[in-house]
């Protein structure tokens, strides 16, 4: 599905047809039926083809958006979905700025009319240790950093959360080092796999999930992926992150998914989905969150467990 200039982002499919759709396309790829008809790979999402997608079964909308980490909007899981509905979204610019060759503030209905929204299903996976099946919507970072122009000597790209204490409660306490920050290395930022979201089951991206757009990096823990992002930075030094500068023993800037490196006060070798229910039996946590393939090449050569 891409969504084209004039259409608003909100535009929506209802879940239960979207899901539909989305067998009845699984079905159609396998029997070769995409290939043959011009017309209707048009509006075909390409990861089926691509293979980003998970068959693992996704959490439901009320798992995802019930459950969250927003320190902006409190610190329990709650406090998002109670607290987050007092954030305006409407309207909302992102700075890009630093080593590119046209920064500027830039409008998100601008960047929407010019990248290609996708569905894609991945697991997500919480330092924490619990994990669920996110079925988002949003486009490749690689397209909102070709619109801005990354110059050669970049290396690094640095995000930065809205920082808005009148509507974000959370701010007005110094829980974290406000704004929240992360970094992503370039090649890392360019990755077909990292997006930045705008929706998921086909909904506008609710408050609580980081509205109206935040960055989703499926093979590393989720801190990594900032929302409400306001703020990009082409940098050629490694950014501090919001959670290695609050803990650097525990949290590091790669922090890629891996059951073999335990967090100092936990094992990372299992999870719990979440949705499983009391007696659910945990998963065993994959490397690299399942995405070894796509993105182990990024790190040969890495001591992932010094560099985490
Ligand atoms: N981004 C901001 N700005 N503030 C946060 O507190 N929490 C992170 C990440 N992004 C966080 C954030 C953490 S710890 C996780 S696990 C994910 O968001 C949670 O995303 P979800 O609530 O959509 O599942």
């Amino acid at each position: 599905m891409h969504f084209k200039p004039n259409l608003p982002y909100s535009h929506v499919t209802p879940e239960t047809s979207y899901l539909s759709r989305r067998t009845l396309m699984a079905g159609m790829a396998g029997a070769g039926l995409v290939a043959a008809s011009g017309a209707r790979a048009q509006e075909m999402p390409d990861f089926e083809i691509r293979g980003f997608d998970t068959t693992e079964k996704p959490n439901t909308f009320e798992e995802i958006t019930g459950y969250n980490n927003f320190y902006e909007f409190g610190t329990g899981k709650e406090d998002p979905a109670r607290n987050a509905h007092t954030l305006t979204t409407d309207p909302w610019s992102v700075e890009i700025d630093g080593l590119v060759e046209r920064p500027g503030s830039y409008g998100l209905g601008d960047i929407l009319a010019k990248v290609d929204i996708d569905e894609r299903i991945y697991r997500f996976r919480c330092v924490e240790a619990w994990s669920m099946v996110i079925p988002w919507n949003g486009f490749e970072l690689n397209q909102l950093l070709n619109l801005a122009g990354v110059q050669p000597s970049a290396k690094y790209v640095r995000f930065e959360t809205l920082y808005r204490p009148e509507e974000m409660p959370g701010q007005r306490r110094p829980i974290l080092d406000w704004p929240y920050v992360e970094g992503l290395r370039l090649d890392e930022a360019m990755h077909p796999l990292t997006i930045m979201a705008t929706g998921l089951y086909g909904k506008m991206l609710p408050n609580q999930n980081g509205a109206p757009l935040r960055l989703v990096v499926p093979w590393k823990y989720g801190f990594k992926s900032i929302k409400s992002v306001v703020k990009v930075t082409l940098t050629d030094k490694q950014p501090l992150n919001t959670w290695k500068a609050t803990n650097h023993r525990e949290y590091g800037f790669y922090s890629n998914v891996n059951p073999e490196v335990s967090h100092p006060r936990w094992s990372q070798a299992t999870e719990r989905r979440i949705g499983g229910g009391l007696f659910a039996s945990r998963l065993a946590t994959v490397k690299f969150n399942g995405y070894e393939e796509q993105v182990g090449h990024l790190y040969r050569g890495m001591d992932l467990s010094k560099d985490y």
